[in-house]
């Protein structure tokens, strides 16, 4: 799978490509991240890339010319162009079903913005599939593009050292449960011990006393997770989560 990522600022990703799991499959050729800096394609002799908005406002807009044309030539570096994905908190939001839907793709160009955001006619020009990772907003794309890098890759066949491991992750669409509770050793720290079923050697009964926690964990968390949850019931829980501060 190939990422190519859209940036004023190329040098946040050299950590997060030069560390752990996402190294070891760019290494093993499982995955390949190129990085474009969009000042590249400025016209301008200083390499700005942003302008005043027209009709006035705070800030500065990020201009549609470099940003379409560097697309356009990243998009043209490939074999195939590309499923275009423009990170801003007024996309939809990413759950792990798009994020599966998006590990479909070959290749991911992801567009990070910066600054007030994109002339609206880069959207117009590119038609991209414009991705929110949440409710709040983010100095640019840039921690987005990784959010979506990170949860994409685990999909791809051979990334995870087990081929199986993200089936039981929480909000697979295998499964839309929280996770139940883990241990390691030691066996008792500070008075804590780790619960005598997991000792038992039952596997049948480890299997559902794990079920059973992750139910309970996911009824009182996550309850819209539960079948016949409605989007309503998100919505509910929201809107109580943030007077809980204020009742206690
Ligand atoms: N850019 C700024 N805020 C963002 C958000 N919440 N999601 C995706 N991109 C963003």
């Amino acid at each position: 799978m190939r990422f190519d990522l859209l940036t004023l600022f190329p040098e946040i990703f050299a950590g997060f490509l030069g560390q752990s799991l996402l190294k070891k499959a760019i290494d093993r050729g499982l995955i390949r991240v190129h990085v474009h800096d969009m000042r590249d394609w400025s016209r301008d002799k200083h390499q700005k890339v942003d302008d005043r908005p027209y009709g006035g406002g705070p800030g500065m807009v990020l201009r549609v010319e470099p940003v379409v044309e560097c697309a356009e030539d990243v998009q043209l570096q490939g074999a195939e162009r590309g499923h275009v994905v423009l990170l801003s908190p007024q996309g939809r939001r990413l759950t792990q079903a798009i994020v599966e839907e998006l590990a479909c793709h070959r290749r991911l160009i992801l567009l990070c913005g910066r600054y007030e955001g994109f002339d609206q006619r880069v959207v117009e020009l590119l038609r991209p599939d414009e991705v929110s990772v949440g409710d709040y907003v983010l100095n640019g794309g840039e921690v987005a593009a990784m959010v979506v890098i990170d949860a994409v890759m685990r999909l791809v066949p051979g990334v995870l050292g087990d081929e199986n491991s993200h089936r039981d992750d929480s909000f697979s669409s295998g499964g839309r449960l929280l996770e139940f509770a883990q241990y390691t050793r030691p066996r008792e720290y500070r008075g804590l011990h780790v619960p005598d079923i997991l000792l038992s050697g039952d596997h049948e009964e480890i299997a559902r006393w794990r079920g059973e926690q992750s139910y309970c964990k996911t009824r009182e968390r996550r309850s819209d997770l539960l079948p016949g949850a409605s989007a309503g019931d998100l919505d509910r829980e929201e809107t109580d989560n943030t007077k809980r501060p204020a009742d206690g």
